[in-house]
């Protein structure tokens, strides 16, 4: 058995590339039967950086909704809010920051990149890859998978079990981290990355007319209708191809390059094969998005699991200390 953990930022309603990108492939591996996934959304990480409550809301509504609608399954695996778990988590945040040198913390990117600018930076955030540590040894978690960004946290965390482990013993699992080098980039509706920060996003969520306006605005060249097309150049077929089955993608290709096929069909195209390929995630994501009490039934479902292993590694962590 293997356990593997991943904290989620909040940042708002996942796009189409935070899914195949991030949620998909997570939630493929937290089927597999050897396998214990431990997903959370990091809202105290959140806070360093967010301070509305209604927007803390929305972001960890829209975030949770999401992972449901593709399929995570919170009965086999673990599903939670970090904040519902806070008192286990500073605790062992606070444990960890004894044992962790000033400079480690000095030198983490996420605190160097804003060193210029130290009015701005807050305590959280400087313990910010402390309390990460704390996320993931409380569960004793074997793997955590992260993009290229967190690879210096987990070097971290690692160093900080390592060093609880030297003075007080063994206690703690030690973390690898598992980057995966060739993750898709998915172009947005403008041809960079897609990204929230980019507002190029597509939304797959939007009802039905508000997402054909933004497929609409996919940007496309000026080749005439009549005029064969080359897919290989054109975003709406990329994206297209991201979603689709094989058959669907050679179907297209041959409309592409038999001309009398404009942008304007493949767009729509684009547009029946989200409106298909995902109803039932949009069905279910707007059902939990709409209906709070059963998102809160399912996370306080998974925070009172995972309250139990963060009991236990307590216990032994508070009595290593010699906190008895
Ligand atoms: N820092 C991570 C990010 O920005 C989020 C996070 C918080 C996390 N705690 C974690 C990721 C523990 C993995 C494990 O993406």
């Amino acid at each position: 058995m293997a356990r593997i953990l991943t904290g989620i930022q909040a940042s708002g309603r996942p796009h189409l590339g935070n899914i195949l990108g991030a949620i998909l492939p997570a939630v493929r591996v937290s089927q597999k039967p050897e396998n214990e996934s431990f997903l959370f959304i990091a809202d105290l990480h959140a806070m360093t950086t967010i301070k509305s409550a209604q927007v803390m809301q929305e972001n960890t509504r829209a975030v949770a909704a999401a992972w449901l609608a593709f399929g995570f399954d919170s009965d086999k695996n673990f599903f939670y809010r970090q904040s519902r778990l806070a008192g286990y988590h500073t605790e062992l945040c606070w444990y960890l920051s004894c044992l962790t040198p000033y400079p480690m913390l000095a030198n983490a990117h996420s605190f160097k990149d804003k060193s210029d600018r130290l009015a701005d930076v807050n305590a959280g955030l400087f313990t910010y890859p402390v309390l990460q540590a704390a996320d993931i040894v409380l569960y004793q978690a074997n793997f955590v998978p992260v993009g290229k960004d967190q690879k210096q946290h987990l070097e971290m965390s690692k160093d900080m079990a390592e060093a609880f482990n030297r003075i007080y013993g063994d206690t703690f699992v030690l973390p690898e981290a598992v980057i995966d080098e060739q993750v898709m980039t998915i172009p947005g509706i403008d041809g960079n990355k897609m990204s929230k920060s980019y507002n190029n996003f597509l939304d797959i969520f939007l009802p039905e007319k508000d997402l054909y306006t933004v497929i609409k605005k996919i940007q496309t060249d000026s080749t005439p209708l009549e005029e064969p097309k080359n897919p290989d150049t054109c975003l709406v077929f990329t994206l297209f191809s991201l979603i689709a089955e094989a058959a669907q993608t050679q179907e297209l290709r041959a409309k592409y390059e038999a001309g009398n096929f404009g942008y304007g069909h493949a767009k729509k195209e684009l547009l029946d094969l989200i409106l298909t390929r995902f109803a039932e995630e949009r069905r279910l994501f707007n059902y939990y998005f709409d209906h709070p009490t059963a998102l809160e039934e399912k996370l306080q479902e998974g925070e009172a699991k995972v309250r139990v292993i963060a009991e236990q590694t307590m216990q032994l962590v508070r009595e290593r200390i010699g906190f008895i």
